[in-house]
């Protein structure tokens, strides 16, 4: 089979409207703008309106980077959505925005993977292109994290934000696009970061630690300083792998753009690689972590400043919770002009027609429920 390679060609970011400042923060908990600001880099974040939800904001993320890629929805093969925020465990937020795109030709599921979910769709989808299976891809990191945190413990609600991002990805027979990735994890980190899933249905044969997974709040809980220390060296050793599979070197790399959770992390990380700081993008001043969001909000940004041409190598590299980490290298393809989408609001028009389309279905299948006389079940009714 020909070697297929999977190239980005479109990518879009969505932010809430709200913003909220280290200041606005330090007047609901014992904190400071000095602090947040020294100890992480965040200035600002935002925060989803009440009406907005993952997969609302994905959607945003996803027409944008599907009006970049010039591509219409139907041809899209297969959405991934990278989050730790969904608002069902099933439909998956994945689901939710293939109905809100129209893309009914496309599989569409979720992925675990916490702040290195990102960089773990990205290789999903790029092996899908590579085998043959998929032609097209939208890759998209979403979270509301604001609905995850305590908001009375300073040592986590000062750092996360809500965002998302998103890149579509094409098959193409010319070399470049998705070249290397390193994938890992190490499930003995697991208590270090966590954000439990709660059970409402109490399960009395097991034992109530199994009716609320062993904790009553779905709220992170961090370990700062064990996570800090495996960020560092993680990041270094993700890097170092993934350079050497593409048999490349630091020289070879235009621009780092890694998981967005504390300017001293990737500091540090640079130092141990012997990297300048110029290589690495930060975007973490005004979005704070958004988590699995956090690799394509910055790349919309590092895009939009003009800091990828094509034929550069550009690393994206995450980890988070699980433990997980991972590395990816791309190779840029998109020219300057390119990059601007044409027609945007006229596009728009279409998902207009995709939310008609859906009630429709609705009500078809409604209809065809009372005209056939079946119950839900699908068995005939007793007579
Ligand atoms: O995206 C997933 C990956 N997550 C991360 O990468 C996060 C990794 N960890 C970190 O970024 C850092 O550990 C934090 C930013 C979370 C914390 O920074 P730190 O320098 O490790 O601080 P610390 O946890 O060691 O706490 C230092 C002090 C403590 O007070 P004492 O015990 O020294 O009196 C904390 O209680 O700072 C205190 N503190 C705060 N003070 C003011 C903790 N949070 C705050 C706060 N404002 N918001």
């Amino acid at each position: 089979m020909m070697t297929r390679y999977a190239h980005i060609v479109g990518w879009g970011c969505y932010l809430p409207d709200r913003t909220v400042t280290n200041d606005e923060l330090s007047q609901i908990v014992d904190t400071s703008d000095e602090w947040i600001y020294q100890r992480t880099g965040i200035r600002t974040r935002h925060i989803a309106a009440a009406h907005e939800t993952t997969a609302t904001l994905a959607f945003e993320a996803a027409a944008r980077a599907l009006a970049v890629a010039d591509m219409h929805p139907s041809q899209v093969d297969l959405i991934i959505v990278a989050t730790s925020t969904p608002a069902y465990m099933f439909p998956s937020t994945a689901c939710l925005v293939q109905d809100y795109l129209g893309a009914t030709k496309a599989a569409a599921f979720d992925l675990s993977a916490a702040c290195s979910g990102f960089v773990y769709a990205l290789q999903m989808a790029a092996q899908s292109i590579a085998t043959g299976s998929m032609r097209n891809a939208i890759i998209i990191g979403s979270e509301t994290m604001s609905r995850v945190l305590d908001w009375s413990d300073r040592s986590t609600c000062v750092l996360f934000g809500d965002g998302a991002g998103a890149v579509v990805l094409k098959g193409s027979s010319i070399p470049g696009g998705v070249m290397a990735t390193t994938l890992r994890s190490d499930g003995s980190g697991a208590d270090l970061l966590s954000l439990p899933a709660l059970y409402h249905n109490p399960v009395p044969v097991m034992g109530a630690e199994f009716s609320t997974n062993g904790h009553h709040k779905n709220i992170i809980d961090m370990d700062g300083r064990q996570v800090y220390r495996f960020a560092t060296n993680v990041i270094a050793s993700s890097i170092q792998d993934v350079l050497r599979q593409a048999e490349l070197t630091a020289d070879d790399i235009a621009l780092i753009i890694p998981h967005q959770a504390n300017t001293r992390i990737i500091e540090t990380a640079a130092k141990k690689l012997k990297m300048p700081m110029e290589k690495f993008y930060l975007n973490v001043e005004h979005n704070g972590n958004t988590s699995a969001a956090s690799i394509p909000l910055a790349l919309c940004d590092a895009v939009r400043e003009g800091r990828l041409k094509p034929d550069d190598n550009v690393v994206f590299v995450g980890f988070g919770g699980g433990l997980t980490w991972g590395a990816s290298v791309v190779k840029w393809g998109v020219r300057p002009q390119e990059a601007a989408p044409s027609g945007n609001e006229w596009k728009r028009v279409r998902y207009v027609l995709a939310r008609g389309r859906s009630r429709l279905r609705r009500l078809q299948r409604k209809v065809e429920a009372i005209v056939t006389g079946r119950s839900d079940n699908g068995k005939e009714p007793e007579r």
